[in-house]
């Protein structure tokens, strides 16, 4: 069902997400990325569209089947998606779940790199990629109402977040701990900390499909404000 037909308390909202890895190439054939399935980020797509929301899903290269009933904008690079987030605002809301290659390849390569034969090895330069959701938190003119943020951490979940949050200046961080014990990469549960202007709001552990649903109506209800 398009989302212009579908009745919900975000109808007439227009909301940005991002999500799934960015690919950083190192030649045309090989790249860098982040670990991540979509999950989450489709989970939530599919919330807000289901709330009546103009959902715009900013995606990498994931595993995860598209969210339905929304626009979709595929890319493959960080640089590609800071450029397709800034096409598709304004916005009223933009949740940024994609897990963005932190360094891309300084120089990547137009031929595939060969190996020598004598067991010389590839020295790869880096250079870092523009941060998306701190660029979009900082924005002086057009910035969308309400900007979430996702930290996963290991180590001392909320004091990073917090950090995080104050230093790209995003109204939420949802913050979840990606220790390998949790479980968490890669599983369909996620139990995270909502960080806002209010401190820490920890939720217990459900299904992603649940946070997603809890995070909607969460925004809808900060967007009826
Ligand atoms: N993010 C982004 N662009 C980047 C890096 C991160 O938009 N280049 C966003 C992510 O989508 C997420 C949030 O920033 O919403 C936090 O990502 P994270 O990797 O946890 O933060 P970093 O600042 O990259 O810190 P870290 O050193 O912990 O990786
Ligand atoms: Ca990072």
């Amino acid at each position: 069902v398009e989302a212009a037909l579908r009745d919900g308390p975000l109808k007439g909202k227009r909301i940005l997400i991002t999500s799934g890895p960015t690919h950083e190439p190192i030649d045309p054939v090989r790249y860098i990325a982040n670990r991540s399935s979509g999950a989450q980020g489709t989970a939530i797509a599919n919330a807000l569209a289901a709330l009546g929301a103009d959902v715009v899903f900013v995606t990498g290269p994931a595993d995860a089947a598209r969210p339905r009933g929304v626009e979709i904008v595929e890319v493959q690079s960080a640089r590609e998606m800071l450029e397709a987030v800034e096409t598709a605002l304004p916005a009223d809301a933009a949740v940024f779940a994609a897990a963005v290659a932190d360094w891309r390849v300084a120089s990547a390569s137009d031929s595939k790199i060969k190996k020598d034969g004598m067991g010389k090895l590839p020295v790869l330069e880096f250079a870092e990629n523009p941060d998306i959701l701190a660029t979009v938190s900082q924005m002086k003119a057009g910035r969308p109402g309400l900007v979430v943020g996702f930290a996963a951490e290991t180590d001392d979940v909320v004091a990073h977040a917090t950090a995080k949050r104050e230093r790209k200046q995003c109204d939420w961080i949802v913050a979840n701990d990606v220790s390998p014990e949790t479980g968490i990469m890669g599983g369909s549960e996620n139990q995270v900390v909502v960080i806002s202007d209010q401190g820490a709001e920890a939720w217990p552990r459900m299904g992603k499909d649940q946070v997603a649903k809890r995070l909607a109506a969460e925004i809808s209800t900060a967007l009826q404000e």
